[in-house]
């Protein structure tokens, strides 16, 4: 794979939060957008992140400059014709993420390596149409990227096996966590857990075992804390394989199943209460809140960035 030029197709909230990141580790980005505002936007939204960094001392204040001059915003996909790999981060519709496929195979080399950030589309679904399948993979980035480390990288059925370990070793050079997944599975590993344990809080609420409030409070003062060290599998192993099967042999039965607890989101959302952007979800999102979070984001971010 070839990355003496880089391009991330679709300057939003994850396509300029990637590009960034590449741009701190030396890397000349070129960031393609079909929306000339979003591409004006690029050097104000990377400084808001590079500014985020440097609060929290994880980077440099002299290096700003350095890194919003290697970010090449362009409405332009002949730029992108000599990259190497290209990071798509378009909207979550498999019909538009196919019409670039088409326009840009019509332009990149046939090794050029499409790596789509797609929250959930298969990847054998995103590659359907392409001439070169083998090219194709998913790269998950989190949001966002400068906080959360964790990248997915995905195989489809056709993926080439080296462009997957190749991506992985740039990535990991970057300081990101970036682990190669065997197979694709809708959610991948991430979002199976964070929904699985999605499902069991509303279940807890749902059943009135406890407040919303308390559930929250229980997982960031508990497991939070916990799974930053060690995952749930080295955690059942410091348990006690055995402890653990007596414990699951009582426990998993009265957990949650099925969906019934989405009845809790549905009220909600039936409301209007859709959560922040609303102001109401769980929470009431006042000004007091949003600071309170922000407060607790900086905390995370000095410790979790420390060298
Ligand atoms: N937001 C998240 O937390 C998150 C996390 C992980 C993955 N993702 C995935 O990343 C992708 C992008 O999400 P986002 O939140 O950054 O979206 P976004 O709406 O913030 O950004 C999408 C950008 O793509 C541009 N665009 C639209 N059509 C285009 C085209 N044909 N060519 C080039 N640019 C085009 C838009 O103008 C916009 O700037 C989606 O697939 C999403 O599922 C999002």
């Amino acid at each position: 794979m070839q990355t003496n030029h880089i391009s991330v197709l679709g300057a939003g909230l994850m396509g300029v939060g990637i590009a960034t990141h590449f741009a701190r580790f030396g890397h000349d980005v070129w960031l393609y957008d079909t929306d000339n505002n979003r591409i004006a936007d690029i050097a104000t939204v990377a400084s808001g992140i590079l500014d985020e960094l440097i609060a929290t001392d994880a980077f440099a204040d002299t290096d700003k400059t350095t890194v919003l001059s290697r970010l090449h915003g362009t409405g332009s996909l002949e730029d992108l014709a000599i990259s190497g790999l290209l990071i798509e981060a378009i909207p979550e519709r498999i019909e538009l993420k196919h019409a670039l496929y088409a326009q840009l195979e019509a332009l990149i080399a046939p090794e050029a390596v499409i790596a789509s950030n797609t929250s959930g589309l298969p990847p054998d679904a995103l590659a359907a149409n392409l001439a070169h399948p083998e090219r194709l993979l998913i790269a998950h980035f989190w949001h966002p990227p400068h906080f959360i480390p964790l990248v997915e990288i995905v195989p489809g059925t056709a993926t080439k096996p080296e462009y997957l370990r190749e991506l992985q070793q740039l990535l990991v050079s970057m300081q990101l966590e970036a682990v190669v997944l065997d197979r694709a599975a809708p959610g991948f590993v991430g979002n199976r857990l964070q929904f699985a344990l999605l499902r069991e809080a509303l279940h807890i609420v749902k059943s009135g075992i406890a407040s919303a409030e308390v559930v929250d409070q229980v997982m960031r003062a508990s497991l939070g804390r916990r799974y930053a060290m060690v995952g749930p599998l080295e955690a059942a192993d410091m348990t006690g394989l055995s402890t653990v099967q007596d414990i699951c042999r009582h426990l998993l039965p009265e957990l949650a199943t099925g969906s019934d607890m989405m009845s809790l989101v549905a009220e909600k959302v039936a409301r209007g209460d859709t959560g922040l952007r609303s102001g109401q979800g769980f929470y009431r999102w006042d000004d007091s809140r949003k600071e309170y979070i922000q407060q607790r984001r900086e905390h995370q971010l000095r410790f979790a960035l420390k060298p």
